[in-house]
């Protein structure tokens, strides 16, 4: 059977290919920029089968009312999901999917790196460099970082990104404070066993350790938060005023989980004040960053580090037609699963599907 599909952005020409190997009437929206709702909506209404989207494309109670009945699949190529109202979905019987697993290691280490690059000044060093203002090797002029192996770093949500950031870290001999609402004993004894077998072999120089602690407790005692939590009311704004005041001022603050986690006025605040001594950010709460940001005041580029929602952003990992390997791969299949009706046409079986508890 031919089914009609609309992809809001070209997600990786190998994957679309598996899409019209199969004969589907597959139509790719070719801009850089995001199609826009009212041109999401025309397609639906038109009575499209499949919808492949992004994390940039509103897919609100609107567009799943349109798509009521005719509409099949939303095949959402990321691992988060803020974008689509998962409540209307449900309401009108429409599957939806995304690509978890795939991007997790790629977004870890990129976390871990922006740890790096902000702890140990990598931007401002290289503008010494560029901009001919390194006249001389002295011991501490004209700026220091403060070095990351030994020291303690928070996870905040130990999901799969937070947990394979924290086996990352493992290997720079950190303490790690785990935060999650969902207590894992399992996963902590497992890092532990890793920092020993690290110690027994005489590649640390200290016992290092790793516990399961509260969100305020890992606040108080981490040189480094990472935050790796999914975008939920009860996340918005989980670093406020109150949090940042918390931490220490030495502290550094890394997201790469979704710009809303972090209230940016207060964040702000926190770095002119230096309530903490930096931060490195991948999400905003508006994306792209609009112009008259005040995370773009000068003042803080020193200590403030910020990505264009890079993190997953990997040649593999963005565009491998493998669903074991690449988002595009695994985003296509979840199309693929639905409209085929693999899993014998059990949505709740389905490995990419969400929101299994609508079917
Ligand atoms: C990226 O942020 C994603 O959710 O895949």
């Amino acid at each position: 059977m031919s089914f009609r599909i609309f992809a809001t952005c070209n997600i990786g020409e190998d994957a679309l290919d598996r899409v019209r190997e199969l004969g589907y009437d597959l139509e790719v929206f070719a801009e850089q920029e995001p199609p826009g709702k009212a041109l999401i909506l025309e397609r639906v209404r038109g009575g499209i089968d499949g919808l492949i989207t992004t994390l940039r494309d509103p897919i609100d109670r609107e567009v799943f009312e349109a798509g009521r009945g005719t509409l099949r699949v939303v095949a959402q190529d990321a691992v988060g999901f803020d974008n689509i109202d998962r409540q209307a979905a449900n309401d009108c019987g429409i599957p939806f999917t995304n690509t978890a697993d795939v991007l997790t290691h790629a977004t870890a280490e990129f976390a871990f790196f922006l740890l790096g690059a902000v702890s140990r000044k990598l931007y401002p060093s290289e503008r010494i460099v560029r901009e001919n203002r390194w006249s001389t090797w002295h011991p501490f002029l004209p700026i220091l970082g403060d070095e990351v192996t030994g020291k303690t770093v928070a996870v905040i949500g130990t999901g799969r990104i937070g947990r394979a950031f924290a086996v990352k870290c493992t290997g720079f001999q950190m303490d790690i404070l785990c935060c999650d609402g969902v207590e894992d004993r399992t996963f902590v004894s497992g890092l532990q066993e890793l920092l020993d077998t690290q110690s027994s072999l005489g590649l640390s120089r200290r016992r290092c350790s790793a516990s399961q602690v509260s969100f305020e407790e890992a606040l108080e005692r981490a040189d480094y938060v990472s935050l790796h939590v999914p975008l939920l009311p009860e996340t918005y704004h989980l670093i406020d005023a109150g949090a940042l005041r918390r931490m220490k001022q030495s502290a550094y603050l890394i997201n790469t989980s979704r710009g809303p986690v972090v209230d940016e006025q207060a964040l702000c605040q926190a770095l002119k004040e230096r309530w903490i001594a930096g931060a490195a950010l991948d999400v905003f709460e508006r994306e792209p960053l609009p112009e008259d940001s005040p995370l773009r005041d000068p003042e803080l580029t020193d200590r403030l580090r910020m990505f264009h929602h890079f993190a997953s952003a990997t040649r593999e990992t963005r565009l491998s037609p493998d669903p074991e390997i690449g988002m595009a791969g695994r985003c296509v299949q979840g199309l693929i699963d639905v409209l085929e009706g693999n899993y014998g046409g059990d949505l709740r079986q389905m490995p990419y599907v969400v929101n299994k508890e609508a079917f």
